[in-house]
């Protein structure tokens, strides 16, 4: 014999006794009554069986395995702490569904802990139920006529009212004010809900009301409402447990354990919606023939088994159709019924609760009972009181396996053995059956024993939890306004994309024509890509992007092979004297040479020097003015080629013969076009931005000559510095500017390449953070360091493949302690940035292409554009959004994008081998 305590679980056979203690049944009784409570009688070991199962499918759905029957289904709330009391405000609150046909509209005053605790005033609304079950916008438009009705008696403002709306049906929340209905469940069955964001559903009624406007602004299920409601200073109460019209919990999860978040840390609220808990081998004993017709004559037969065994909803019916079949078969009011106990509903759950009173009486049970139209017999009361007892015993002692199946959940995850906890209790089973919650207190205590568990009943039927999550939800919501407000200016649209194009269009013409334009458009002496028949081993330099690099190129006619090394170019001395930098520069060729075996060889030599220089011919190159982070002193104005050689006789010990001086940019282009004649631009998207391309020299005023073309270096990381981008730069741009060592020059750059994006994003973040939106208002010295944030974490923040948990990891590297708002908030700022760029790239790139095309008189241009730089080559989007901009505003070029592998160096040297061999035929 297993038996639990006093409350009469029994196994096997014994003398049937009502499920109460102290309440003997009549003993006169026939069998059949007998048989009839014995059905309602859970064993100890059943009720076990449930608590394992229901277990089990928690950790299912939490691992995100979704089997085929429909189990529990633990929906994620985006509620993720309980509250901390602080809150404070006014908010209307508006709840459906909780309890069966009512609507419930309450005024919440939250003041905080200091503040006086203000009596919440509310009113309710009976649904009709042809709007239970009617189109969906009926509901909705009665929900928001009795809000307006609610709030016209109340002297409040109508204008920017917040409210928490509680719904208390399976929905998949998407976010704190998304939430898509799953299924009805309960007594509504309205069309046109199911699948539908319900919040929207409710905002468009209000919007057609007109009456008031109202931000709806959180949406909760009543649980947690419940939970969230719960008095501060009990201690945290981590479970919220309703028994009203249905039946559901909700507890905190700890996040990482939610396979379908994206979170390791903190907890989160899951909604477990256990009514539709459905394990028919733990189910299937306790469940009787009454249990099964119910099923059968409710809304949703087949749907909610477990619910429909515990929530006040299905309690009287469950009644009700004992007594029917008791009557029916002669043993109760003398075999008769009556119309009224025949039709469904017809016993409520206050009448259970009255009939089942001890301290009521015989007489009570028995006015109930003739209010129904019978005529009982004394024995009569005293069995229907027994019913009325074994129905709901058995719901609270069912309630409290699946609660007890909660508590182990929160043991296991954890990882305590004894657990002391809070569990806020609403509903209108609790309010009106006292003795449910002493059944269900007894029963988790058996089945839970190393659990402390104390209950809490809830604040103003939740209301108060409610208005704390919309309290929360509303600054949230100000926050993400003041997020859309800063970066609305970077979100450019497709117009103002296209100005960019058309007045880089002209600077490029008014620079060709040697205009005052912001664009230089710079003569490269380079007249023509490499036709293969190049010969000879030659030394490269690559300066000015992130590495500075000594090769070795040898063009053969197998191919071109290559040996390199990286040098470093301390911050020091590229911003210390020239003669400094070019000595640096020198001892890194001696030393590259002796390791090649190459010393006192004198091969030819290619420099690509990535900054703008005025040449007058291939080996000649002033240099105008630096940029990015160089600014060594005394070169400006200088032949970098003289600066070169005058370094080369400092040094004695090495001869070097410098045939060609390259931009990185031209260097690209010749390193993609030897492998595909079409590549007649090249583009740098790296610590700077440039661009350069096959011009017709009758267009270049500055070279004589009509016929052919020469590759010009535009220079266009300084497009904007006449003040023509000023309409596109924000705040944040000026403020970059200005704390960089060039204020005012390369403003087009500053806003795309990746020595700039990270500092852009920084000033985002400071500015957001002095907002109150990011890091809680707290500015931290690591944020106010300067260049922290490389071009590097942006690549990596915006990755695809990884987690919101990972953007925190790498943030948190950087010194800034975020939460999982703040690290998606600081995803969406990096997306804004790059995004930019790329576009303001994409609108450049489409002016020179279709410059390109027009100088060709051609309809239609199919080109190649080699392209090369470390935030275009390691951003997981930067470059489908620069072809996807270019394809937007230059359709008539077919444009592809070809990745330089080797780097400028070794177009360099093909520049330089091109120049070898025509010397060399000049000399023939
Ligand atoms: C490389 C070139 O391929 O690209 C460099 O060889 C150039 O000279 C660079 O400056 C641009 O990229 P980054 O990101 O290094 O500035
Ligand atoms: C039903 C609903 C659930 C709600 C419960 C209690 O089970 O599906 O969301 O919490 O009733 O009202
Ligand atoms: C800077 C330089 C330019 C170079 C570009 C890319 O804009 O001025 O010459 O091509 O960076 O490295």
């Amino acid at each position: 014999m297993d038996s639990i305590g006093s409350l009469g679980l029994q196994q096997g056979e014994g003398a049937p006794s009502c499920p109460q203690e102290g309440l003997p049944c009549p003993s006169n009784s026939s069998e059949m009554v007998q048989e009839c409570l014995q059905q309602f009688k859970v064993t100890g070991a059943q009720l076990r069986q449930i608590q394992t199962s229901l277990l089990g499918s928690m950790e299912q759905a939490l691992r995100g395995q979704v089997g085929p029957a429909p189990a529990v289904r633990m929906l994620p709330t985006y509620v993720g702490s309980t509250p901390h009391g602080t809150e404070k405000g006014d908010f209307v609150v508006l709840e459906l569904g909780a309890t069966g046909a009512s609507l419930r509209v309450l005024w919440v005053t939250l003041t905080g802990i200091e503040g006086h605790k203000v009596e919440p005033r509310s009113q309710e609304f009976v649904i009709p139920q042809e709007v239970m079950l009617g189109p969906g916008q009926q509901l909705f438009d009665f929900a928001a006529r009795c809000l307006s009705e609610f709030l016209d008696v109340l002297p409040v403002d109508n204008q920017g009212l917040q409210l928490g709306f509680s719904f208390s049906f399976p929905c998949h929340q998407t976010g704190l004010d998304k939430s898509t209905l799953i299924s009805w469940t309960k007594g509504f069955k309205c069309s046109d809900v199911e699948g539908q964001d319900v919040v929207q559903l409710l905002r468009d009624a209000i919007q057609r009301q007109g009456a008031y406007s109202i931000d709806v602004v959180a949406v909760v299920n009543d649980t947690v409402g419940t939970m969230m409601g719960c008095e501060p200073g009990v201690g945290p109460c981590e479970v919220g447990l309703v028994v009203d019209t249905g039946t559901n919990a909700c507890y905190m999860e700890e996040a990482r354990h939610v396979a379908v978040l994206d979170e390791d840390r903190g907890r989160v609220c899951i909604s477990i919606e256990w009514g539709s808990f459905s394990d028919e081998g733990a189910l299937g004993p306790v469940q009787t023939i009454f249990d099964h017709t119910l099923d059968h004559e409710s809304l949703n037969p087949g749907a909610q088994r477990f619910e429909k065994m515990i929530g006040g909803l299905y309690l009287g019916e469950l009644v009700r159709l004992v007594l029917v079949h008791l009557a029916q078969r002669g043993v109760l009011f003398g075999g008769h019924t009556s119309p009224v106990l025949r039709s469904q509903g017809s016993i409520l759950l206050e009448h259970v609760a009255e009939m089942e009173d001890p301290s009521a009486g015989a007489a009570r049970v028995h006015a109930v009972l003739q209010d129904l139209g019978l005529n009982p017999k004394a024995s009569d009361a005293e069995w229907v009181q027994c019913v009325c007892m074994a129905v709901c015993t058995r719901a609270a002692q069912l309630c409290a396996a699946a609660l007890a199946a909660v508590l182990s959940r929160l043991q296991h995850s954890r990882e305590q053995q004894a657990l002391q906890i809070a569990v806020a209790t609403g509903g209108r089973v609790f309010e009106r059956h006292p003795r449910f919650l002493s059944v269900l207190r007894e029963t988790v205590m058996l089945l839970a024993p190393n659990c402390d568990v104390s209950f809490i009943p809830s604040v103003d039927g939740g209301g108060r939890g409610v208005a704390m999550v919309t309290a929360v939800a509303a600054r949230l919501a100000a926050h993400r306004r003041l997020l859309e407000e800063t970066l609305a200016p970077f979100r450019l649209t497709r117009e103002q994309l296209a100005e960019v194009q058309a007045q880089m269009r002209e600077a490029m013409a008014k620079g060709l024509q040697g205009e005052a334009s912001s664009l230089r458009m710079l003569p490269t002496y380079v007249r023509a890509t490499p036709d293969g028949s190049e010969r000879g081993d030659f030394l490269a330099l690559d300066l000015g992007g992130t590495n500075f690099r000594v090769l070795l190129v040898r063009v053969t006619t197998g191919g071109v092979q290559i040996s390199s090394q990286i040098y470093s170019i301390p911050e020091c001395v590229a911003q210390g004297s020239g003669q400094q930098l070019f000595d640096h520069i020198v001892d890194c060729i001696v030393d590259f040479q002796q390791k090649q075996g190459l010393s006192g060889q004198s091969l030819p030599l290619g420099f690509t020097f990535s900054f703008p220089c005025r040449q007058m011919g291939l080996d000649q190159g002033i240099l105008l003015n630096w940029t990015k982070g160089f600014n060594a002193s005394d070169c400006e104005g200088q032949d970098v080629v003289c600066l070169l050689r005058e370094a080369i006789r400092r040094r004695q010990a090495v001869e070097l013969n410098v045939v060609a001086i390259v931009n990185d940019t031209v260097g690209t282009m010749m390193s993609c076009g030897y492998e595909d004649p079409h590549c007649e631009v090249g583009l740098i998207v790296g610590t700077g931005t440039n661009v350069c391309y096959m011009e017709e020299l009758r267009n270049v005023a500055s070279v004589d000559g009509d016929s052919g073309q020469m590759c010009i270096n535009t220079e266009w990381g300084a497009f904007g510095d006449d003040g023509s981008l000023s309409m596109l730069s924000t705040r944040f741009d000026a403020s970059v500017d200005q704390e960089s060592i060039n204020p005012g020059k390369q403003r087009f750059e500053k806003m795309i390449s990746g020595m700039y994006l990270g500092e852009i994003v920084r000033h985002i973040l400071l500015h957001l953070t002095s907002l109150g939106v990011l890091f809680r208002g707290q500015q931290t010295q690591r944020l106010q360091t300067r260049d922290i944030f490389k071009t590097k974490f942006l690549s990596e923040i915006e990755s695809d493949s990884l987690a919101l948990r990972q953007v925190r990891a790498i943030l948190e590297d950087l010194g800034l302690p975020l939460t999982s708002d703040d690290a998606l908030m600081v995803l969406e700022v990096c997306q804004a940035v790059s995004q930019r760029a790329a576009q303001l790239c994409g609108a450049g790139v489409a002016a020179v292409v279709e410059k390109i095309r027009e100088n060709r008189g051609l309809e239609e241009l199919t080109i190649s554009v080699g392209v090369d730089g470390t935030l275009y080559k390691l951003h997981p989007h930067f470059s489908s959004l620069v072809a996807a901009t270019v394809r937007e505003l230059a359709p008539r070029c077919v444009v592809t994008f070809l990745q330089s592998e080797d780097g400028s160096g070794k177009g360099a040297a093909l520049v330089t081998a091109v120049a070898c061999r025509l010397a060399q035929r000049t000399r023939i």
